[in-house]
């Protein structure tokens, strides 16, 4: 019999869409893909040669639970560069990608029933890390008409005194939104005041661009510090997504809790890994970083000029990550061919067989009157897939 927590997860709903979209790349189909999740771009060389030495070092074997002492250090030493942050190797914990470290988080300061604020769209994972710890997920919509930036009232009026945390993503998946350092501050203060950490995933630090500026909560001021809890990792920044490796800088009873934890769960990220990623720490790979981002925004700037162009579209700028959100609800109660467009799963179901697009509903992202489209793709395929989702919305009629 299965446990009622593990019951209780909902299966990812783009699951059965990514299901579609197999079958028909399988069956020969060209099926241009805007829903992925991580970036087009290869690991850096450098970073793959630095593995490749660990291994052949024979960097095998176990390590600290938390990591090895070196990548640590540079953790410290790039948190302190970048983010204005001081912490000392004992208060990072390596782990086996950003979701690890995310779960390590939520099960460190979670009690079974204690309420964490998630303010939506929001990641598909972040309601389910909740309840796996027998925690309470208390959504709180942003809104799109204010660049889906938090919604500070909203959040004041969801604290209660079971508020244990509030599990924030900025740059955001899936909107892209950058949170502003004014709304952070207001946040902190609210932490502060009702006794709440901050987890703060900021795994799509380095892809901002334009105006918008990545803040580190725990850098706004040190009762803050002492109430976040930061989550980062690799996967992103260093298109190192398959090699499973993000970590967490936490105030050092937390830091503690986790590292216990996770001697417990999988114990250190795997070893030679851990090499690859104190050498992507390296300054000699800013530049890859940099590269990698000016592709992006190039992307993201053709994409928003685009969806904007749609008739009965809207969307809001996003200042980070490598998602648009559209607003596509107008089209809801549309048919073609006998198929009614009702909601964001029948949208993205008929761009997947009339477009040969593939893009993800913002019903699992609660966001139900939005899609996701990611810009994780080269320009030509943006040029052809934006040509084809046009065409296909073209058909649709009221
Ligand atoms: C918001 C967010 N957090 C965390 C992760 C997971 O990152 P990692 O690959 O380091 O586990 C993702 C991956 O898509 C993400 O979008």
């Amino acid at each position: 019999m299965i446990s009622n927590r593990v019951k209780n997860i909902t299966p990812s709903a783009t699951v059965t869409l990514n299901g579609k979209v197999s079958e028909l790349v399988a069956a020969g189909v060209d099926v241009i893909a805007f829903n992925i999740g991580e970036p087009d771009f290869d690991t850096p060389a450098p970073i793959v040669e630095a593995c490749q030495k660990a291994l052949s070092q024979g960097k095998t074997k176990y390590t600290a639970a938390s990591g090895i002492m070196p990548l640590r250090k540079a953790i410290c030493a790039k948190l302190l560069r970048d983010n204005g942050v001081t912490y000392e190797p004992k208060q990072i914990c390596v782990s086996t990608g950003a979701k690890q470290a995310l779960n390590n988080a939520i099960l460190a300061v979670v009690n079974p029933g204690d309420e964490v604020i998630i303010p939506t769209p929001c990641w598909v994972s972040y309601i389910e890390i909740v309840k796996l710890a027998d925690g309470i997920a208390v959504t709180v919509p942003t809104k799109e008409s204010e660049g889906f930036q938090l919604d500070i009232e909203a959040i004041k009026s969801a604290i209660t005194p079971r508020t244990r945390a509030i599990l924030i993503n900025t740059p955001n998946n899936p909107t892209g939104a950058s949170y502003s350092e004014k709304s952070l501050r207001e946040l902190g203060e609210l932490a502060l005041k009702h006794d709440f950490y901050i987890v703060s995933d900021e795994i799509y630090e380095k892809l901002i661009y334009g105006e918008s500026k990545h803040i580190c909560p725990a850098a706004l001021s040190p009762e803050i510090y002492e109430h976040t809890i930061v989550i980062n990792g690799f996967s992103k920044a260093y298109s190192m997504t398959g090699w499973r490796i993000g970590y967490t800088a936490a105030p050092k009873d937390i830091a503690k809790a986790i590292d216990d934890l996770q001697g417990h769960t999988t114990s250190n990220s795997t070893t030679f890994v851990q090499y690859a990623a104190l050498e992507a720490l390296d300054a000699k790979n800013d530049a890859s970083v940099e590269a990698m981002k000016v592709e992006f925004n190039k992307r993201r700037k053709y994409l928003l000029d685009f969806l904007r162009s749609i008739p009965d579209v809207t969307c809001a700028d996003a200042g980070g990550a490598f998602y648009l959100m559209p607003n596509i609800s107008k089209y809801y109660g549309c048919s073609y061919n006998g198929m009614v467009i009702k909601d964001s799963f029948d949208f993205c179901t008929f761009i997947l067989e009339e477009a040969k697009v593939a893009i993800v509903p913002g019903a699992s992202f609660e966001a139900p009157d939005n899609v996701r489209i990611s810009y994780s793709n080269s320009m030509e395929n943006l040029e052809r897939g934006a040509k084809r989702l046009l065409q296909a919305m073209q058909l649709l009629k009221q």
